[in-house]
């Protein structure tokens, strides 16, 4: 892998199989050193400053860049309400002052196109930490815990993703293209992903020998598969939709009784969770859910990724 130094993430799509390779083996590197230790010996990243803006509300995504930045020998900067992008002053301008102070800048926004004028005007790199469209963090360190569980090489291993077509499908569905996984989705009616990120994610298929499946059924996309997904139902900003999307959605939880058709599949979901809603307590709960180790896995994923785009590797 090259040097990402100076790059951005602002879609999952920005990393070649070969660069999601180097991050895997980086951060598996830095999760032994730091499970083993609690420090690292030698801080990668010290004296580094990485800006946080906050638009929405977040555990695992401020909590894990924070401590991140913190045990690699740097600092982060939570910024929120009092920053509203374009609100303020332009986002822009919050470009040209944050890169004359900071190392970094990563982003929670609500609209995609925030995060990709803030990464086009800073001089430095901008990560996206969660976007409508886009959740990239997410899809490499659930990723990572993929290639955990079942090996590093993912071509043609099947996720099969139940519930929305949303931002954390769509990065997943971009970047698992990208390493040949199979990615199942099966959604209500109303509630598909993105026509242009689909576009783009067989563009990403077919040059990796991936593929992506679409059904209605949920039986039939978890039917042999490695790894069976889900998110909430109704995700940030959407919170007006709630009642009819319970409704739409319902057919769609992950329970015992779906799992009984994917025999061998751990489970995952990025939380926050609606326990009882798309997930049942015992899923959660049960022997196959990868889903704490898979919020562990933030940490250590995006460590990785900010050693290579804040420092230029180790
Ligand atoms: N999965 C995730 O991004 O969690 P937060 O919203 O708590 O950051
Ligand atoms: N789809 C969810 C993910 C939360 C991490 C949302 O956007 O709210």
């Amino acid at each position: 892998m090259g040097s990402l130094r100076g790059r951005d993430l602002v879609s999952a799509a920005d990393l070649t199989a070969a660069e999601i390779g180097g991050l895997f083996a980086l951060a598996a590197t830095l999760k032994a050193e730091y499970v083993a230790d609690r420090r690292h010996a030698e801080p990668p990243l010290e004296r580094r400053t990485l800006a946080m803006l906050f638009q929405k509300p977040s555990l695992r995504t401020r909590v894990t860049f924070e401590a991140g930045m913190t045990q690699l020998g740097g600092h982060a900067i939570y910024l929120t309400e009092g920053i509203v992008l374009g609100g303020r002053e332009t986002v822009g301008d919050v470009a040209r002052n944050l890169e004359r102070f900071v190392d970094g800048i990563m982003a929670r926004t609500g609209p995609h196109e925030v995060v990709v004028e803030l990464a086009a005007r800073a001089s430095i790199p901008v990560i996206n930490g969660l976007t409508i469209r886009e959740h990239p963090c997410q899809a490499l360190a659930d990723l990572f815990t993929v290639s955990e569980l079942v090996g590093p090489d993912l071509r043609g291993v099947p996720l099969a993703f139940v519930g929305d077509g949303n931002n954390v499908y769509h990065s997943l569905a971009l970047m698992g293209a990208t390493l040949g996984m199979e990615v199942r989705l099966a959604h209500p009616v109303g509630y598909g992903p993105n026509e242009r990120i689909v576009a783009r994610a067989r563009e990403l298929a077919s040059a990796s020998g991936g593929r992506l499946v679409f059904e209605s059924d949920p039986r039939g996309v978890v039917e042999g598969a490695a790894i069976v997904y889900t998110d909430a139902w109704t995700s940030m900003g959407q919170e007006a939709e709630a009642e009819e999307r319970r409704d739409a959605f319902a057919p769609y939880q992950v329970n015992r009784d779906l799992l009984a058709g994917a025999p061998d599949a751990f489970v995952m979901h990025c939380l926050p969770a609606h326990r009882g809603e798309e997930i049942t307590n015992d899923v959660m709960d049960g022997p196959r859910s990868r889903i704490f180790e898979q919020s562990e896995n933030r940490l250590h994923a995006q460590k990785a990724l900010l050693v290579e785009l804040l420092g230029g590797g180790r």
